[in-house]
């Protein structure tokens, strides 16, 4: 019985308000807005588009990109309807709290660090190739690759050292304070959009007819050979090709549209929640949906999807700039600093997210209290960035991108499933409570969600799938060892239901 104890909506609401000693309210539906936008645009944008095209989706990329905004439509509607309705940080974890029980929210807090510090850590890798490749490869690659990695010349990687580096700046500038982040947050920002923005109106004039000539990758494409004409990629598993890459491209670049349920976990440092929230959500997501359409409409258009099987998969824009639009070669540093910007931006949120979703699990009693000791003077959790930073550095220094990119996915959408679930408990359990946005047609959008959320699962492949299988039954063993017994529902008389005598 006690693994479905719930914390109770009033309390909560109540404790939260009672903030004088808690986060500081700085933040308004610009400034949210501009958070979502910082975590989303990024890596997925900038790296995944031209792997999605290539190997996957061919110019279909555009609806792949749909599909994925799709999914993501509906899970953020149930995020707005839970965000103004319990403005407290530790977004999907808290709602959930409040309506499937302890053990599903700390399923769902556990697969938050999926997303949020393995997020932070994929992109601090992305980072880390941006970097080196601005600075025309002279970090030596055992120092900025995983020990997974082996170099074309046989080099294996140790560390990765940039990452580690970008990381520490960027934990550092988060315990100074929100206030603070969220400013740097938005001149970044700025910059981010105003790239892709120039990139798409300068591309659109060198875009080729040709390139666009065919919607799918054919079943019978050719394979793709290297320079010895051995076969480099081969377009014929159903996944590769026609809709089912369509399909497997959304997975893919579902990645891209990670972050905008981040602006949820700042609810608690906002100034009115119930209106800024689904603003927040909503806006940024509706802000990158449609450039994320113009620039893969674009890329592909100025280079034939084929390039980025072999070339410019992960500086897709500087390939394309640098191969197919002469005269606008100077371009390509000054994007590929402001793309620098732009995954700090990204890594600030995600590191932004996990510490206030630890900050929640702490003050429930499921994780250490450090996680929610509050600095003196920034009222920030300090403690809490500071180990994030040492667990996200691990992952960033010793694990290759890709695992930590599908991960990362994977962790989201499961908690995308459940915060759609979660909406159509609480409209049955609790119908009166009053709810500043409401998610329309539900049940129907929440069982969409559930069901485009869950095929882009599916298509994410089996290891992946069996890794977060592993990471989840890890987690089942800290709560039953630790959380337990330490949480404040075990420890106190909160439950909205009294638990057992045995469990008091
Ligand atoms: N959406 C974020 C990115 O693409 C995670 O980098």
């Amino acid at each position: 019985m006690s693994l479905w104890r719930k914390k109770s909506i009033t309390k909560l609401l109540a404790d939260a308000d009672n903030s004088e000693h808690g986060l500081k309210k700085t933040l308004s539906a610009p400034s949210l807005v501009a958070l979502g936008i910082g975590a989303i645009i990024g890596a997925g944008l900038f790296v995944r588009t031209a792997a999605a095209a290539g190997e996957h989706a061919g110019n279909a990329v555009t609806l792949s990109f749909i599909i994925a905004a799709v999914g993501c439509l509906f899970a953020g509607l149930c995020y707005a309807e839970f965000a103004s309705m319990i403005p407290i940080a530790g977004s999907a974890y808290t709602y959930a709290y409040t309506t499937m029980g302890e053990l599903v929210a700390w399923i769902i807090g556990w697969a938050l660090v999926l997303e949020y510090a393995l997020g932070a850590a994929t992109v601090s890798i992305a980072w880390s190739e941006y970097l080196n490749k601005l600075l025309n490869e002279v970090i030596p690659y055992q120092w900025c690759h995983s020990p997974f990695q082996t170099s074309t010349d046989g080099v294996h990687g140790i560390m990765n050292l940039p990452a580690l580096l970008i990381l520490l700046i960027l934990s550092l500038l988060l315990i100074k304070g929100t206030s603070e982040s969220a400013k740097v947050n938005a001149v970044i920002v700025f910059v981010k959009v105003s790239i892709v923005l120039v990139f798409v109106a300068i591309g659109w004039h060198f875009m080729q007819a040709a390139n666009h000539a065919s919607l799918l990758i054919p079943a019978n494409a050719p394979p793709i050979l290297d320079a010895k004409g051995k076969v480099l990629y081969d377009y014929s598993p159903a996944e590769n090709h026609g809709w089912l890459g369509v399909l497997r491209g959304a997975a893919v670049v579902f990645f891209a549209f990670i972050g905008f349920d981040a602006v949820s976990t700042a609810a608690q440092e906002t100034k009115n929640p119930k209106r800024d929230m689904p603003i927040g959500i909503l806006g940024s997501l509706a802000i990158c949906t449609v450039l994320y359409i113009l620039f893969s409409y674009v890329l592909t258009g100025v280079a034939p999807y084929t390039d980025f099987v072999k070339a410019g998969k992960e500086a897709s824009i500087s390939y394309a700039i640098e191969t197919y639009m002469s005269g606008f070669h100077w371009l390509s540093p000054l994007i590929t600093i402001a793309i620098l910007g732009g995954f700090s931006s990204v890594i600030l949120v995600m590191l932004l997210g996990q510490s206030r979703v630890f900050y929640s699990m702490s003050n429930d009693g499921l994780l250490p209290k450090t996680f929610s000791d509050l600095h003196p003077k920034f009222r920030t959790p300090y403690k809490s960035n500071i180990i994030l930073f040492l667990f996200v550095g691990i992952f960033a220094a010793f694990v290759p991108e890709s695992v930590a990119g599908d991960l990362t996915s994977i962790g989201t959408l499961l908690a995308f499933v459940l915060v759609c679930l979660g909406i159509i408990i609480l409209r049955k359990k609790d119908p009166d409570r009053p709810r500043p946005f409401r998610t329309p047609f539900v049940p129907v959008f929440p069982i969409l969600g559930i069901i485009v959320c869950g095929a882009m699962v599916a298509s994410l492949g089996a290891s992946t799938l069996l890794t977060a299988f592993g990471w989840m039954i890890a987690g089942l063993f800290i709560y039953f060892l630790y959380s337990r017994t330490h949480s404040k529902l075990h420890t106190s008389h909160l439950d909205e239901i009294p638990p057992p005598k045995e469990n008091v």
